[in-house]
């Protein structure tokens, strides 16, 4: 028997990053290897939750129990994860998704020429901020990689996208963001709530997070 304080509720999480395409062998990408994510998505599957992983390409095995979608491209994240909006009573979007996508793509390989290859790229969807304008009941919660302001930054996404809470990282931070075991994490709420973790394995951070998210759905339901 499954116990927990998420039984009965439906996490619905992303990880790692997208590859955005240019030609058969190339495509733009960024450095996110999907531990946070996955570590996430341990973290609610041990407080009994049904957990749906969206995942961008990563060299990880994900946790068993876990109903794991995989993609590739920001396009493709953003089609997995509003096909699961509905169900959803919470998200935590811990993907790194690519902003920028080439604007043309090529079927063969694209043969090198003299001179220099300008490529145009195009904004992609924000999957969080269409989630953000869509939310009805759901939790939502969002990540801030950022390399200075970081708080404040947070707080602008976390407005502008209409969260409820976000876990703000500093990348250039040693021991927090990209590809380590570790990670270093501020979370805020939509209430002026704030709390500075020290460095803490992604594991740990995990268990952390998902403690602030029970949490935070507690002190609603009290108002
Ligand atoms: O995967 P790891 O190697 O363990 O690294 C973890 C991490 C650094 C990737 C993770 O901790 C993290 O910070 N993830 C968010 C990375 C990111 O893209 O942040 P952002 O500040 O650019 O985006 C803000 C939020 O909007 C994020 O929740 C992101 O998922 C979301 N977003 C961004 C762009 C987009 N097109 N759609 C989105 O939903």
């Amino acid at each position: 028997q499954v116990t927990g304080q998420l039984q009965g509720k439906t996490v619905l999480i992303t990880a790692g990053p997208t590859q955005e395409r240019i030609d058969p062998v190339r495509y733009f990408t960024n450095h996110s290897s999907g531990k946070m994510g996955y570590a996430l998505a341990e973290a609610a599957l041990s407080q009994g939750a049904n957990v749906i992983l969206v995942s961008g390409p990563t060299a990880l095995q994900p946790p068993h129990g876990v109903h794991v979608i995989n993609v590739v491209s920001a396009k493709e994240m953003f089609d997995a994860t509003m096909h699961h909006f509905d169900t959803a009573n919470i998200v935590i979007k811990s993907a790194a998704v690519a902003d920028y996508r080439p604007k043309e793509t090529f079927d063969h390989k694209r043969k090198k020429q003299s001179g220099p290859w300008a490529i145009e790229m195009e904004r992609t969807t924000d999957i969080l901020k269409t989630m953000g304008e869509a939310k009805k009941q759901q939790i939502l919660v969002g990540f801030a990689a950022e390399s200075e302001n970081v708080e404040q930054y947070a707080l602008q996404k976390l407005h502008s996208k209409n969260l409820d809470l976000i876990v703000a990282n500093n990348i250039l931070q040693e021991g927090a963001g990209f590809k380590g075991d570790t990670n270093i994490i501020t979370l805020l709420d939509k209430d002026g709530m704030k709390k500075e973790y020290p460095v803490l394995s992604k594991k740990e951070a995990a268990t952390c997070i998902i403690a602030d998210v029970i949490s935070y759905i507690e002190r609603q339901q009290h108002l």
